[in-house]
């Protein structure tokens, strides 16, 4: 029997180089479904996406964070993925498992995914967080954890194989 979803997982790497060429919507709504399969804190599912296409708000966002964000203007599409952290202990674990969701059902898709990083970054004038959710109209009580940029692969990262698992990093029974 093959491990699909350790296929999937071993082919995932992040992609930063895209062709320009257009994901169908199609494509983007099923890796959005996956997403809202993920587990969430309490089965509450607070986890909020704005998928954002237009070219010129790809690369306002990208200018939000100060560093680490030279995927977003060339990806065809991001997700940016937020909470409404009201009250909310557990979100950043909840968009964290979310995003995960993504990366991989985007592999699936063969589509290239790169995770970029907003929560506690910086941006031009304030937080990337607050300067992303000016940009989009996000109310002031949700917070946005990343952006997934995504688009079709410039690049070919090999796949990971079975050496490159960290298996000192398993513990049974006592660390
Ligand atoms: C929490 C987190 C934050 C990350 N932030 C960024 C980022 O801001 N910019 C970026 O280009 N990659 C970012 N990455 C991608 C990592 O750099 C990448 O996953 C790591 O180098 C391993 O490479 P791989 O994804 O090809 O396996 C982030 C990944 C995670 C999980």
């Amino acid at each position: 029997m093959t491990n699909e979803l350790f296929e999937i997982a071993r082919r995932r790497r992040s992609c930063r180089k895209f062709t320009g060429e257009k994901i169908p919507d199609e494509i983007i709504d099923e890796i959005l479904n996956v997403a809202l399969l993920a587990p969430s804190s309490w089965g509450g599912h607070p986890i909020e996406f704005v998928v954002v296409r237009d070219k010129s708000m790809l690369q306002k966002i990208a200018r939000c964070k100060r560093m680490g964000a030279q995927p977003l203007p060339q990806a065809d599409v991001a997700i940016v993925v937020m909470a409404n952290t009201t009250g909310l202990e557990l979100w950043i674990e909840d968009a964290a498992v979310a995003s995960t969701y993504i990366l991989l059902a985007a592999e699936q898709f063969n589509v290239g995914a790169c995770w970029i990083h907003i929560r506690n970054r910086a941006g031009q004038r304030t937080t990337a967080d607050e300067e992303i959710r000016e940009l989009l109209n996000v109310p002031d009580n949700f917070s946005v954890l990343n952006v997934v940029a995504l688009g079709v692969k410039g690049e070919n990262k090999s796949a990971r194989t079975t050496k490159d698992l960290q298996l000192k990093n398993i513990h049974r029974e006592k660390f």
